[in-house]
């Protein structure tokens, strides 16, 4: 076995507000398989200490950033987990970053992430292991390559992968001192971004490798339309830059055996149908012979939640009925509160973060809509293709990778799994939704369609392989 470690701020089971702790949670295993040890480092936000009983007191430094800091080892989900323990840093209420707001001193507290993540792999733990490569994800963890860049020496190779360009971790350039950071690297071949830090850009110059969650995302972000800024960053190691599609924890997400819901198989549907009906009940809807759509998703612009309210009106008029859950931008809980007093019976609305209910609705809904402006990868087409809810995204970045478009051309050869729509915008998304609604009256083509996509294999085994040969290529 050869190790890896992975740095990241999310991870499931232990926190989660995104996509990134999914697909954190699912590479151990994933990799192993190849033949990679890989160990997660994670800050110990309050209670994971305890979640992760972790004891084993692998690493230590008196002071980091104002306090102690220790790695304590635990397990997670059959996952290794090396905790980073400071409570000055990270023992305190509120979500990862701070919530609502950040907190004030992210910069340092996910410096210090990656500060550790240098020292592990330069110096190896207590118990003797040592990395031959570190992931790092994100900005959170975009610091690492550049700490083991302006240390000591060190064999170890890097990879850098952006989740989500749209977080790019800014600090003031006066906090150079504070996160011993040498002064001289401010300048804008490595982590001077506009003036300020930008530890998402100091991952990038700084990795050996760069990858993004998928292929059409890592073209996108080399365009001023999709990079934010970072565009000619990413152009510059074009060579370097590649694009791994997710996976899912084929499991925990699996309508045969998912203790959440009334079980079925793509052999017969007829369970889904009974999932459908509860979850018509559990929104108060009215039983409808249209399509029902849900949405489970963060209820921001990213995620195109704005285009919801204003396609869903024909959507509704033709038989449609719509459950959603997600959180976010208030404007945008604000108008799909109005559109569901407007349709009462034909629209449900969840605001809250409910992992539970989200299995509920994949297994019940008919179409799951992903109306993203950009999306790197997105997984809830992926959990839809798996439960039958075929899934209507916008035709960008991982969406576009992981469904096949049911046009002319893809229904004659039989090979069509949901439905796209192109360009992003209110117009294009209802028009999608007409067509779809059309498709779903006949219920044969619908069945073949359901039953494509959860025949498709949407586990890690292709993408562990790539990322494994790329570990293999980075490790000196
Ligand atoms: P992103 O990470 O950009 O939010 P992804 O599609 O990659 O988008 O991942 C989102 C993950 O969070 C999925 O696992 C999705 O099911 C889950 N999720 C999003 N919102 C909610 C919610 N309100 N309740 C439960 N799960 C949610
Ligand atoms: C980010 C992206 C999402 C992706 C997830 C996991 O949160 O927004 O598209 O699926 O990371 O890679």
């Amino acid at each position: 076995m050869r190790n890896v470690l992975s740095v990241t701020s999310e991870c499931v089971p232990l926190v989660k507000t995104g996509g990134l702790a999914d697909v954190a949670g699912a590479l151990p295993a994933a990799v192993a398989a190849h033949g990679w040890d890989m160990r997660t480092l994670l800050p110990a936000y309050k209670g994971l200490i305890k979640k992760a009983a972790a004891r084993k007191v692998l690493w230590q430094s008196d002071d980091l950033f104002g306090g102690p800091v220790r790695v304590l080892q635990g397990k997670a989900g059959g996952n290794v987990m090396l905790l980073l323990d400071a409570p000055h840093l990270y023992d305190r209420e509120g979500g990862p970053y701070g919530n609502p707001i950040d907190f004030p001193d992210n910069p340092q507290r996910f410096a210090a992430l990656s500060f550790v993540a240098a020292e592990i792999a330069r110096d190896g733990l207590s118990d003797g292991w040592r990395p031959q490569v570190v992931h790092a994800h994100d900005w959170q963890a975009g610091l690492a390559p550049s700490y083991l860049k302006h240390g000591a020496p060190c064999d170890v190779g890097t990879v850098m992968t952006v989740h989500n360009i749209a977080f790019q971790g800014l600090a003031p350039a006066a906090m150079l001192g504070a996160l011993d950071l040498p002064l001289d690297a401010f300048n804008s071949d490595e982590l001077e971004y506009w003036g300020q830090i930008s530890t998402l850009k100091a991952g990038l110059v700084h990795a050996d490798a760069i990858t993004t969650v998928s292929p059409t995302y890592a073209a996108e972000l080399m365009r001023p339309e999709f990079g934010m800024g970072l565009e000619g960053v990413l152009a510059a190691r074009a060579g370097e830059l590649s694009g791994i599609l997710n996976g899912i924890d084929m499991d925990v997400w699996n309508p045969e055996s998912d203790p959440e819901i009334i079980p079925y198989s793509v052999k017969s549907l007829a369970g889904k149908k009974k999932n459908r009906n509860a979850l018509i009940d559990e929104f108060g809807l009215s039983p409808t012979t249209g399509p029902l759509a849900i949405v489970v998703s963060r209820l921001t612009s990213q995620k195109g939640m704005d285009l919801i309210a204003g396609a869903a009106d024909a959507f509704i008029e033709n038989g449609g009925a719509l459950a959603i859950l997600g959180s976010g931008d208030p404007q945008i809980e604000d108008a799909l509160r109005l559109l569901t007093r407007n349709h009462p019976g034909k629209v449900g609305l969840r605001i809250g973060y409910d992992e539970a209910l989200s299995h509920r609705m994949f297994a019940g809904g008919d179409i799951v809509l992903v109306p993203s402006r950009f999306e790197p990868c997105g997984l809830t087409q992926l959990y839809g293709l798996r439960y039958g809810t075929v899934p209507v995204v916008a035709a960008t970045g991982g969406l576009a990778d992981s469904v096949v478009n049911q046009n002319v051309a893809a229904a004659q050869l039989k090979v069509a799994t949901g439905f796209q729509f192109h360009p992003v915008d209110q117009l294009s998304f209802a028009y999608c939704l007409k067509g779809v609604t059309e498709a779903f009256s006949n219920k044969s083509d619908w069945t073949r369609l359901q039953k494509r996509g959860m025949n498709q294999d949407l586990g890690w085994d292709a993408s562990s392989a790539t990322y494994a040969a790329l570990y293999e290529r980075v490790s000196k």
